[in-house]
This record gives structure tokens, C-alpha cells and sequence, in this order.
């Protein structure tokens, strides 16, 4: 979207210039799916759908929001001094999290804003929307008001705008995709100590491709939170002989030799999913570093054979994208993305194959779920930022 579109919209709302606009990506995780909560590696990319903002100060204390994507809401109007959660603001809760926390910190939020925002992530397709949503409204606050506030500590308040004001217990790996992005590379983040080094994504002759299954991954957050459970539960039985805080401390082989300790086979399951994505992760960063392509394909195979059958959080809609997608030619990997449960997968296709597997992949999966998916070419971009 043109920067122009977005101020001029704001001026249609508002009635005023905008003082700046902003971008601020959704993201896609290659590989490291349910390991950020479980102190393991991340391998995520922030990606060209996002959410655009315009905005500007006001000189009394009142936030007005406008979303184009939700026009029936108009403008929800809020203060500096009603900076709590409440249900009927619905979107704009995010905001009000970020502008919370900022003040909750120190940082001088002393006056009102206007604030446009305009998305293209599709809805509820676990792209990080809401991440995406986070980080921008920080680093809108950021300019408007010049803060002098770290990226790293902006991405920390997001997560803490999730769990603790919106109340999702998620981890920090959207908010750090999102807010840390760099175009056409990946964050390798070890999430136990928020070490991180960016990595090209370099494919070559093939490009990554998006495919959501469009089936909104409603029962995700019950079922995270039950993961997120039992990977505790397994840590405080492994505790007995080992000293550990995490899954992601533990190599695959120290693992195998303490499993025993774990007395139940879902919570086995989980844990070894945990720790040995963890590892896969590790591996897939250095085969895609050698340029050994057809390795990070199979590694990212693998993860989805342990999300499907060990971490139990793929559904019948990413396990039909992802096995129709193995069996296509010029397919390097598949696997879901993100949370799980719906929302989407991505699968790495050689470029002059895509269009033979949107079809194939798209007659399968509609004949067997009733519905199409869609299918978006990933652009790897950078983080949030003033445009
Ligand atoms: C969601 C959460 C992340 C992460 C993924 C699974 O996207 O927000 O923190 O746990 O699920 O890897």
C-alpha cells in the first residue's frame, strides 16, 4: 500500500495531516514451532503482509482509533487515563496494552494520539496480526513522542501486552520476528537467552509459499496453554535427576536417557517434540548457512511429522496441505507455521513449479475439506518502521 493512501485516509478520518506513517509485518516461522515457551531456538521471518499506520500527537489526553478492516467499529475512542482492558474497545485493546506498558516503564506517553491502521494479513491465519499490531503501535508511540526505548525492550512489552493484557500466555517469538525483522533474512533466536543472528534466505531457484487452510484456528489458545502445561510438567519430572529450567536446554541424547522420568506418554510426546525441534531448528540454520537445501527441506518435513504426531497441534487441514504438498514435484519441504490448529503452512517450491502445485494442492485439499486454501508467494521483509 502507498504511504500517500494510508495519510490520506487518516485525513479522511480525522480531519487532519498525519505527522507519520508506519509498517509493521506480519511473520512465518521456517522452523522451530513451539520452542520459544520452551526456551529452544526460533527460526522466523518477518513478511511484506502487515498492518500500515498513520498517526498523529494531540494536545489534549484522548487515543482515537480508526481500522479500515473493521469500517462498522468507526472511531473507538479511549484516554490516557483509561489505559484498561476492556472487551467492547475489541482491537483496540492491543493498542491500549502497548500504551500501558510504555507508560508502566517510564517512557512519557504525556498526550492523545490519532491513529489510522490498515492490515493485510488475512484474518485469524496465525501470520502474527496481533504482533504485528503491537509492535506498530509502539513504534508509533516511539516517533511521535521520542522515545528512547531499545527494539528489543519494545518486543519484550508486546509479549507482555499479550499475556499479561490480553491474556494469551504466549511466547517471544512473534513480537521478535515482527519487530526485528530484516528484508530477505531470518532471526535465529535461542529464546532462553534472547541471543539472535540474522541468516539470508537464500532459496535459490525456489521461493517459499504461504498456504492457509482459511479454517480459523479458534481452539488454539485452550490448547496452547494445555502444551505449554504438560512441557512444564515434563520439566518438573526430568528436574528429579537433571538440572534444568527448559526443554531447550537438553540435547537429544540426554533426553533419550532421562525419558524414563516422564510418566505419562502425552506429556513424553511433548517434551520430546520440544527438545527435538529444538535441535532440528540448530541444524536447519546451518544447512540453510551451507546451502544444502534439500537438508533444510527434509528438516522442515520432520518438524511437521512431530507437530503432527508428537506435539498433536496440526488438524486435518494443515496435515492435507502439508502431505499433498510432499507429494508435488519441485517441493524441497512443507509444514504448518506458527500456533498450529489451522492458520497456515509453508512450503518451499521450485519457481517454475508453483503454479502446478497451487492447482494440485488446491484441487486435493478442496475436494477433501470442503473449501479452498489460498496461496501467497512469501516477500521476507524488514521489521516495524517509519515509511
Ligand atoms: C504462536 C505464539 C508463539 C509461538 C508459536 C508456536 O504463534 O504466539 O509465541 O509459541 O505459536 O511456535
Amino acid at each position: 500500500m502507498d504511504k500517500k493512501v494510508i495519510n490520506d485516509k487518516f485525513t479522511e478520518i480525522f480531519g487532519e495531516q498525519a505527522e507519520a506513517t508506519f509498517f509493521s509485518p506480519g511473520r512465518i516461522n521456517l522452523i522451530g514451532e513451539h520452542t520459544d515457551y520452551n526456551g529452544g531456538h526460533v527460526f522466523p521471518c518477518a513478511i511484506s503482509l502487515g498492518t500500515y499506520g498513520a498517526a498523529r500527537k494531540r494536545e489534549d489526553n484522548k487515543l482515537r482509533f480508526y481500522s479500515a478492516n473493521f469500517e462498522d467499529l468507526g472511531i473507538i475512542e479511549t484516554s490516557l487515563d483509561d489505559l484498561k482492558y476492556d472487551k467492547k474497545d475489541n482491537w483496540v485493546n492491543y493498542a491500549k496494552g502497548m500504551i500501558y506498558f510504555l507508560k508502566e516503564t517510564g517512557h512519557d506517553v504525556d498526550k492523545g494520539m490519532d491513529i489510522f491502521i490498515e492490515g493485510n494479513i488475512p484474518n485469524g491465519s496465525g501470520l502474527s496480526s496481533s504482533a504485528s499490531l503491537e509492535m506498530l503501535i509502539g513504534v508509533i508511540a516511539q516517533e511521535l513522542f521520542n522515545l528512547d526505548i531499545d527494539r528489543v525492550d519494545l518486543v519484550k512489552l508486546g509479549m507482555e501486552t499479550e499475556n499479561k493484557f490480553i491474556g494469551v500466555n504466549s511466547g517471544i517469538m512473534d513480537q521478535f520476528a515482527v519487530g526485528m525483522g530484516k528484508q530477505n533474512q531470518a532471526i535465529l533466536l535461542d529464546t532462553n537467552t534472547l541471543e539472535y543472528s540474522y541468516a539470508p534466505v537464500d532459496m535459490g531457484n525456489n521461493v517459499i509459499v504461504i498456504m492457509n487452510t482459511n479454517k480459523r484456528r479458534e481452539l488454539a489458545d485452550s490448547k496452547y496453554n494445555e502444551r505449554r502445561s504438560e512441557c512444564e510438567t515434563a520439566v518438573g519430572e526430568l528436574q528429579a535427576k537433571l538440572d534444568i529450567n527448559t526443554l531447550g536446554e537438553l540435547d537429544a541424547q540426554t533426553f533419550d536417557e532421562y525419558a524414563y522420568l516422564i510418566e505419562d506418554e502425552n506429556r513424553l510426546k511433548r517434551a520430546r517434540h520440544a527438545v527435538w525441534e529444538n535441535q532440528r531448528t540448530m541444524q536447519a540454520q546451518a544447512a540453510l548457512e551451507e546451502g544444502d537445501l534439500e537438508k533444510f527441506g527434509r528438516l522442515v518435513n520432520a518438524s511437521h511429522v512431530s507437530l503432527e504426531h508428537d506435539y498433536e497441534v496440526t488438524g486435518i487441514e494443515l496435515d492435507t496441505l502439508a502431505h499433498t504438498a510432499w507429494k508435488q514435484e519441485g517441493v524441497l519441504g512443507a509444514r504448518m507455521t506458527g500456533a498450529g490448529f489451522g492458520g497456515c503452512g509453508i512450503a518451499i517450491v521450485d519457481k517454475d513449479k508453483v503454479e502446478a502445485f497451487k492447482e494440485n494442492v488446491g484441487k486435493v485439499y478442496t475436494e477433501k475439506i470442503g473449501y479452498a486454501p489460498a496461496f501467497y508467494i512469501a516477500e521476507i521483509a524488514d521489521g516495524t518502521k517509519v515509511l
